[in-house]
């Protein structure tokens, strides 16, 4: 069988998705970055396994597209939820081992050395969603950019109440290097929350002008709530991994934490595109 290098046709599926949607992810301010919900899920449509534990859906192919992905976008979401349970460093690396596994060692093995391509790969910055700095002072994701200066700290979104009455945990997380912001009050949902549409309009305050929404469940959930009942288009892009895999009920789907009038579809995608990256199958769709 011909060999394929996942990581050449990792960065040429983004290319070709770039070129058929003419997308432009490098939007300047004050307009709203730019936003890719990417994912993956089981067949059976679950994201995580029982008890939101985290489980490795990817194969190594899909998951070299991930870590592309990450390089091609100024920043990379997710909630607090995910920092929780998986404690991630969110960056680009791993595609390290798979560009060597392709280009220098072939399929069957995997060596650690840095080639010089990600040397210079960006590595785009961390945002957590966080109302209340529920965020552990020791996540890897608060600390990873000072043992790989490549690796940018983290902006953390929370809301003006925790800015208040956590002032102590803000300075602390501050002190190793976090951004800490907020939005107004009344930019928060009933429970307290940031909005969708004002977290995006404060990240592109800080200067972002794209972003990767990689997850968890709620934070999905909320981003194509908003896509399904705002007037303005919150999600410019979605690109799904579909793993063969089952989890089964106990494990959680992308919508779960919201309701969504599903007759007709709440959000109807405008264009596809479909690749195979190993055993897994991606699609990314035009919002
Ligand atoms: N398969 C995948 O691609 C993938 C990717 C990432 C994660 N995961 C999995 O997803 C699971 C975690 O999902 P999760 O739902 O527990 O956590 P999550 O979606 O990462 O985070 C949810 C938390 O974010 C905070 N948040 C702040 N603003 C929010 C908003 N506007 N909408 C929703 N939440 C907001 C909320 O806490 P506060 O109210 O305290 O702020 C909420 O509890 C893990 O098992 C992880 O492995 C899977």
């Amino acid at each position: 069988m011909e060999y394929e290098n996942p990581y050449s046709n990792a960065k040429q599926f983004w290319s070709a998705v770039k070129t058929k949607f003419e997308l432009d992810t490098q939007r300047t301010a004050p307009v709203k970055p730019f936003v890719t919900l990417t994912f993956a899920q089981s067949l059976d449509a679950k994201i995580s396994s029982a008890n939101k534990q985290q489980i490795l859906l990817s194969c190594k192919e899909s998951m070299v597209l991930t870590h592309h992905l990450r390089t091609v976008h100024d920043a990379i979401l997710v909630g607090v939820g995910t920092v929780l349970t998986d404690d991630p460093r969110l960056n680009g690396k791993r595609i390290v081992t798979y560009f060597l596994l392709a280009d220098i060692v072939g399929r069957y093995m995997i060596r650690f050395v840095e080639p010089s391509e990600y040397e210079t790969a960006h590595n785009p910055t961390p945002v957590i969603l966080d109302t209340n700095l529920r965020i552990p002072e020791n996540a890897r994701i608060i600390h990873y950019h000072k043992q790989d200066s490549r690796c940018k700290p983290p902006i953390i979104v929370c809301s003006p109440t925790a800015y208040n009455s956590s002032s102590s945990k803000k300075s602390t997380l501050e002190s190793y290097g976090a951004k800490v912001i907020t939005v107004d009050e009344a930019d928060c949902d009933v429970s307290g929350r940031p909005t969708i549409g004002a977290i995006l309009v404060a990240l592109g305050g800080q200067g972002v002008r794209s972003i990767m929404v990689e997850g968890g469940s709620q934070i999905i959930g909320s981003f194509l709530k908003e896509q399904a009942t705002s007037t303005n288009s919150t999600i410019d892009l979605m690109i799904v991994t579909v793993s063969p895999k089952i989890i089964g009920s106990l494990g959680t789907g992308p919508t779960d934490s919201i309701v969504l009038d599903g007759s007709p579809p709440a959000i109807e995608l405008k264009d596809q595109m479909y690749k195979q990256f190993g055993c897994d199958f991606v699609v990314a769709s035009l919002l």
